[in-house]
């Protein structure tokens, strides 16, 4: 390939970064590579002789923006932060009008909104895309967020549409919104991802701690759940991980694992976010917040030796314990509730920032690719195709009638855990929330009475119009 010839370049080859370029190389595309141990990028090139000759490492960025056709396209795979900022400086004097900067990694939407802001009037676009689908999916198709300007989508559309997941030969990948639209778009799916897998873990630590269950025998009973309603990637990965087998001892992979989760932040962040625009994302919430925890792991076996294990505290199902289809119903009457709030996090967000996210649109994306892929997403497109606007997941005909049937078991599957001292944050939260969303009258009138009370900070009758203020006792 000679000079100024490469379609698109990726900058960043680490693990997303290189599966990205496979990916673009792999649809036709002349990509060029760079990478900041140059040697990475000609590794990766002699990896993959299939794709080599689609595949143009280049030794200094200059090069690197040389490689390409003008107006150039450059993917920026780097870690999010700094290194973000870093390589933008880097490249904006080396780029001209037309150019466009990808961000392609779990970048903050605040600072994609800075760096949009940072591009303006420079002629050169800056785009930030969320892309979810782990290593294979980046690899093989992932599920991508598109923010930023709809004239550079266009642009961008013959390029990302090849490598985007495919649902029913419909790629996913959308235009959602200006700026930080992507982005946002990616945090909520992380947080959504965080809740989902959650609420598996607290389901299977009901099976195990509760039911005595094996890993083994808890495996089946995922892959089970993965032919019905709850069918998604996470329950299927569920099934593949119990069933996996240690080869250093024989045990359960799972049982040698440490209990302590990871996180990066973008779970963290979707919460955030939620309580900014004054959204209840109580599963979200419980699902980062036992992360916390879990990483708690010396100050836990403190606690356990000042309280006491389950078993010496005598609690367990007392012949009351949750059915395996208990289990299932109430998982997945959660997790209705669990979308619900981040579909409403979008939703205020959408407002607040003006980007009229398509949220049918995100749905439809969301159904191959992505992490939190399953049937149920594909509910969530059809109740936006056929309703357009959709207040509350919760209250669409299709899922109300879901949570109707399946809240008993929800209640049950709570009930019983608590009853039983396992933690289940997630579940309960769920309920919680359920519970207080579907009540015409809640207890906010007391919270109102105290607040004017106390500092006279008004309040609204039922009876009458306007704001009034009530000379109450002196306490
Ligand atoms: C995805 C994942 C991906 C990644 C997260 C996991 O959509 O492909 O969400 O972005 O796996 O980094 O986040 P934690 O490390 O915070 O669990």
């Amino acid at each position: 390939m000679s000079a100024g010839q490469a379609d698109i370049g990726v900058l960043g080859l680490g693990t997303m970064g290189a599966m990205l370029a496979l990916n673009l190389a792999e649809k036709g595309f002349d990509t060029a590579l760079f990478n900041r141990t140059v040697e990475k990028a000609g590794k990766l090139r002699d990896d993959n002789a299939d794709l080599a000759h689609k595949l143009h490492p280049q030794p200094t960025v200059e090069a690197f923006i040389a490689a390409l056709k003008a107006p150039r396209v450059i993917i920026l795979m780097v870690n999010a932060g700094k290194a973000v900022d870093d390589q933008l400086e880097a490249l904006l004097p080396l780029l001209e009008q037309g150019d466009i900067v990808i961000d392609a990694g779990n970048t903050d939407f605040n600072d994609t909104v800075v760096r949009s802001r940072r591009c303006e009037g420079t002629g050169i676009h800056f785009v930030g895309m969320g892309v979810s689908g782990g290593e294979l999916g980046a690899r093989h198709g992932p599920s991508i967020m598109v923010g930023g300007d709809p004239e550079v989508w266009q642009r961008l559309r013959p390029l990302l549409e090849p490598i985007a997941a495919k649902y029913q030969g419909s790629p996913c990948v959308a235009w959602l919104g200006a700026d930080g639209a992507g982005h946002f778009v990616k945090t909520i799916h992380n947080g959504i991802e965080y809740a989902d897998m959650q609420m598996i873990a607290e389901v299977y630590g009901i099976m195990r701690d509760g039911l005595g269950l094996a890993a083994a025998d808890m495996a089946k009973i995922f892959a089970d759940w993965n032919t019905r309603g709850l069918s998604s990637y996470l329950i299927e990965i569920s099934a593949a991980v119990l069933a996996e087998p240690d080869p250093a001892t024989g045990k359960a992979m799972v049982d040698v694992i440490i209990d302590e989760a990871g996180q990066k932040g973008t779970g963290r962040w979707s919460v955030i976010e939620a309580q900014k625009l004054g959204i209840g994302a109580t599963t979200l919430e419980a699902a980062v917040a036992a992360r916390g925890v879990s990483s708690l792991r010396q100050e836990r076996k403190d606690a356990e030796a000042v309280y006491g294990d389950l078993a010496s505290n005598g609690f367990d199902f007392a012949g009351d314990a949750p059915s395996i289809a208990e289990l299932e119903a109430a998982l997945e009457t959660a997790k209705i509730i669990a979308y619900a709030q981040g579909y409403a996090i979008m939703a205020a967000a959408s407002r607040e920032y003006g980007w009229n996210l398509p949220l049918g649109e995100i749905a439809r994306i969301w159904r191959s690719g992505c992490i939190i892929r399953s049937v149920f997403l594909q509910d969530i497109t059809k109740a936006y195709e056929t309703n357009g606007e959709v207040v509350n997941l919760l209250q669409q005909p299709s899922f109300s009638a879901r949570v109707t049937a399946g809240q008993g078991a929800l209640r049950s599957v709570v009930r019983k855990a608590v009853a039983g001292g396992i933690p289940v944050p997630a579940l309960s939260a769920a309920l919680a929330y359920f519970d207080d969303y579907r009540r015409s009258r809640g207890t906010a009138n007391l919270i109102q009475a105290q607040r004017d009370l106390f500092g006279a900070h008004t309040f609204r009758r039922l009876d009458q119009d306007g704001v009034h203020h009530h000379q109450w006792p002196a306490v």
